[in-house]
């Protein structure tokens, strides 16, 4: 049978805009991940939003809303001209070949030296290190633990922390220690160990009691992002990269967060004296539009795994793609020119002393607040302040941070959620939002906390109806969903 099945949709109705959010939400809860969609609706917070400039985003009412969500990927925010210029030229202009894979391709050529020369620039040892490109973090964290262990043969633990998030694919899900992700899949990739994070005596001994001949790898956030913004006591990075050193552990510092100047340094492991084997970088790579993810390793370390006829062990279809490598080297052009973890740095100052006034004003609603650079956190008293038996704790310290977001989304800020920490909430604004849009952002988040003098407000303030379906949401077994209708 020829011609475009029944109810098929065409690119042109989606450009022009023609579905209604309504019949979005509708498609997506049908085939999509129906249970994700149907939570955020509950809360008012599935969109489809559109923007209106890069740093604000608009809902099918017309209501606009400064955008602190984006999980650090968006460096620019939403369809930056710095890159949406580029890639019409891109589009025009280019002729070399879109998915060079095994031949070589000068876009690819071009973000490998600079990737390179920039952590040289602040590692000198890492002037002969080698790239791997593939099309998302978990992807770079996958490389990065094959690296380590064909460097490493013979041996078996790999060692993350407490809190870590590395991404959700097999390899990656055995490091991040959440059981809500990890304990419908087990057995994981085995010889995964987890240590408190922080704790530099913690680890030594670890390594002392696995053995250190049987270590493969360290891997660490240099500030962990998804559990819930931790930055580690001074000395620990640095600590860590010459414990591993004595024994020969590879260190891979996760930098896909907090890397290209999230945190206010280029990479906050170098900025702590931590000189990793290994560095995976993602996010902000792809400046907010397509998706790039990079492995950069040690010359000696890429050959082994890599290394004449093995040179396809590890391999990838789209991974160094002329669009993805394309927009991969303007963002960080941009992001040096332009000299974005400085700024991040400077803004990130002004937003936590803003976080810190706010807990001082509402230590009800406030537990901690913490950040460094434009990775910024609340965490929240829980909504329920009497001593609660462990899974329904667990419950209501996730209801928080969800009202918490909520309420947020009303007061005209849309936030990030922490994967592996309950009742925080994350702002991570563009590294180039303009200082006034900045403001507005906080004095929306004022006017939020305001609203919320003390956290159970986060559920008095919430309609009977919605805390009933999210109670009921919370309980249920997956059904089949409805949307609501805006
Ligand atoms: C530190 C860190 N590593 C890895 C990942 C996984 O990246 P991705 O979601 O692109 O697979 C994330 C994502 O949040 C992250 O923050």
């Amino acid at each position: 049978m020829t011609g475009l099945p029944h109810g098929f949709i065409r690119s042109r109705d989606v450009l022009e805009d023609r579905l209604t959010g309504a019949q979005v939400r509708t498609l997506e809860l049908q085939h999509g991940n129906e249970e994700l969609l149907y939570g955020l609706d509950l809360i008012g917070v599935a969109g489809p939003f559109s923007s209106v400039t890069p740093w604000e985003l608009e809902d099918e009412q017309g209501v606009r809303r400064i955008n602190a969500s984006g999980y650090s990927a968006t460096p620019f925010g939403e369809m930056p001209l710095v890159l949406t210029d580029f890639l019409k030229e891109f589009l025009e202009k280019n002729r070399a070949m879109t998915l060079p894979q095994q031949s070589s391709s000068p876009w690819r050529a071009a973000l490998e030296a600079n990737l390179v020369r920039l952590l040289a620039r602040e590692l000198p040892s890492h002037q002969d290190s080698q790239v791997f490109f593939c099309s998302s973090g978990t992807e770079a964290i996958e490389g990065a633990l094959k690296f380590a262990r064909a460097w490493r043969p013979g041996t078996k633990y790999s060692i993350s922390f407490n809190s870590g998030y590395h991404g959700k694919t097999l390899g990656s899900l055995s490091l991040t220690p959440n059981p809500e992700y990890q304990d419908v899949f087990r057995p994981l990739v085995p010889g995964a160990v987890t240590c408190p994070y922080g704790d530099l005596d913690a680890l030594s001994a670890l390594i002392r009691r696995l053995g250190p001949d049987k270590v493969t790898c360290v891997v660490v956030e240099p500030i962990q992002g998804e559990g819930g913004v931790n930055i580690p006591p001074e000395g620990f990075l640095r600590g860590l990269g010459e414990l591993c050193r004595r024994h020969g552990i590879v260190v891979i510092a996760d930098e896909i967060q907090t890397g290209l100047g999230r945190t206010g340094h280029w990479f906050e492991s170098a900025a702590h004296g931590l000189d990793p084997d290994i560095v995976t970088l993602a996010k902000p790579l792809g400046g907010g539009l397509v998706a790039v993810g990079a492995t950069i390793v040690r010359h000696a370390i890429y050959k082994k795994m890599l290394g004449g006829l093995s040179s396809k062990r590890h391999s990838n279809t789209f991974g160094g793609g002329a669009l993805a490598m394309a927009v991969g080297l303007r963002s960080l052009e941009h992001l040096i020119e332009t000299d974005l973890p400085r700024r991040s740095l400077e803004l990130g100052e002004v937003g936590l002393r803003h976080l810190q006034s706010l807990r001082a004003r509402y230590p009800r609603l406030l537990q901690e607040v913490r950040g460094q650079g434009l990775l910024l956190a609340m965490q929240f008293q829980p909504v329920v302040g009497i001593p609660l038996p462990g899974p329904v704790k667990e419950l209501v310290y996730e209801g928080t941070a969800i009202l918490a977001l909520r309420e947020l989304h009303q007061a005209g800020v849309m936030a990030n959620l922490s994967l592996s920490s309950k009742r925080t909430v994350r702002l991570t604004p563009a590294l180039d939002m303009p200082r006034d849009v900045f403001e507005i952002m906080f004095g929306r988040v004022d006017t939020f906390a305001a609203r919320n003098p003390a956290s159970r407000n986060l559920l008095t303030n919430t309609p009977a109806g919605v805390t009933m379906s999210l109670a009921k949401f919370a309980a249920s077994k997956p059904k089949k969903r409805t949307p609501s209708d805006g």
